[in-house]
């Protein structure tokens, strides 16, 4: 069974999908991570964010797997080095959606995020899954919320990481994001027509979590 979340930055994608992992013990694949996993290794190659044709080279060249520890974290391998916390830096955050938005870059990953939905039972989250990933999907759900409520979740989920960010610079680099995800030419970020909407605005975590759940009973 494929359940596929799709939504902006912030609206509650992770957090849900990985509760509802562990509640229904799936597979969680974060899809952002590989983007970001690849945008770590083009920055730090050095190569310009602008050479397109350097990092489609590059993507065909790296080796990205997810692995789901036993306590419903998360394991992000790039080249079989952990860089779990790494792909969180701001840094790789203000360039991974020009990364993600590079044609090849996203057939490497949909075959790679295909793969992933076939280990088992599965929950994925992303921009484009229950559009693109996996139209067949059992379950689609599109999570969104205010930009002002998704800025202030990530600035606190980012203070937990210790990143000393401003709320406004959250709010700023959402926007962005959200502009270039849902504006590029490849499997942008929409919902699918048959996806469950959720505006998780006013609810909290476990508020979310039931409204799935009593989708998927
Ligand atoms: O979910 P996230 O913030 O970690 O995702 C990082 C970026 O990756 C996001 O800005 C857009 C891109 N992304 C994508 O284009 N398609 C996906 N399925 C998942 C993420």
């Amino acid at each position: 069974m494929i359940i596929a979340i799709d939504g902006p930055a912030g609206a509650g994608k992770s957090t849900i999908a990985k509760i509802i992992a562990q509640k229904l013990g799936f597979l969680y694949i974060d899809t952002g991570a590989m983007y970001r996993a690849l945008t770590l290794k083009v920055l730090d190659e050095g190569i310009d964010i602008e050479n397109t044709s350097a990092i489609i080279s590059l993507a065909h060249k790296t080796v990205i797997n997810l692995i789901n520890n036993p306590d419903g974290s998360l394991k992000v391998a790039l080249d079989s080095k952990e860089v779990s916390f790494k792909i969180r830096e701001p840094r790789i955050t203000k360039y991974v959606s020009d990364v993600a938005k590079i044609k090849e870059v996203r057939q490497i990953m949909l075959k790679l995020q295909r793969d992933f939905g076939k280990r088992g039972n599965s929950i994925l989250d992303g921009r484009d899954i229950g559009t693109v990933v996996f139209p067949d999907a059992d379950k689609k759900f599109y999570l969104d919320a205010h930009l002002g409520e998704r800025a202030n979740r990530r600035h606190k989920e980012l203070h937990g990481l210790g990143q000393k960010v401003t709320l406004c610079s959250v709010e700023a680099d959402l926007h962005n994001r959200d502009t270039i995800d849902s504006t590029r030419e490849v499997a942008p970020l929409k919902k699918a027509d048959d996806a469950i909407y959720i505006d998780t605005t006013n609810l909290t975590i476990e508020q979310v979590v039931q409204k799935v759940l009593s989708y998927l009973k």
